[in-house]
């Protein structure tokens, strides 16, 4: 079983939609899932989770909505090295913007930074092909979670 906490970065409801079908979907699998709506840098610095799943989408020009803004800045301050932590994205977005994705691929590159394994490829949700996320997002969480290090534990 492993100690999951859900980051997500939303501004109007549809990344928490998402987030809160994958946390059901985990918890069926007998892990401990906790969802951070206002993600600080101490729900990363938690030494009793191993596991973050990152549900965000874009806003503005590319940007990373404010319900996980402050985490981003804040890691990018202390830059904290966390080799021992596994993580996944679910990057919402829309491709008739410019920065399709952008939120999703910043939180990679800095998860990245800080030495986290990054468990499967990034999953992109783009709003102009899908009007329901969570149909995306419900098999690829499955998948990822087959991925969980010691799940039989
Ligand atoms: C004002 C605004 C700006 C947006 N900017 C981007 C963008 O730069 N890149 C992108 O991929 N999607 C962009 N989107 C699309 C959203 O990411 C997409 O609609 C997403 O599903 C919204 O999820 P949320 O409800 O969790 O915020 C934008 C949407 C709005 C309304």
């Amino acid at each position: 079983m492993a100690n999951i906490k859900i980051l997500v970065g939303t501004v109007y409801g549809n990344a928490l939609d998402v987030a809160e079908i994958c946390a059901d979907s985990l918890r069926s699998e007998g892990h401990l899932v906790s969802i951070a709506r206002q993600s600080q840098i101490e729900d990363v610095m938690d030494s009793g989770v191993d596991v973050f799943l990152i549900v965000t989408s874009t806003t503005g020009q590319g940007e990373i909505p404010d319900t996980l803004l402050m985490l981003y800045c804040q890691l990018k301050d202390r830059l904290p090295i966390l080799p021992a932590k596994y993580y996944g994205v679910i990057a919402l977005g829309d491709s008739s913007y410019d920065n399709f994705a952008e939120a999703g691929c910043l939180m990679d590159g800095l998860f990245q930074e800080l030495k986290l394994t990054r468990l499967d490829e990034i999953l992109f949700i783009d709003a102009c092909e899908t009007m329901a996320p969570e149909d995306e997002a419900l098999p690829w969480v499955v998948k990822w979670e087959s991925l969980l290090p010691n799940r039989a534990s």
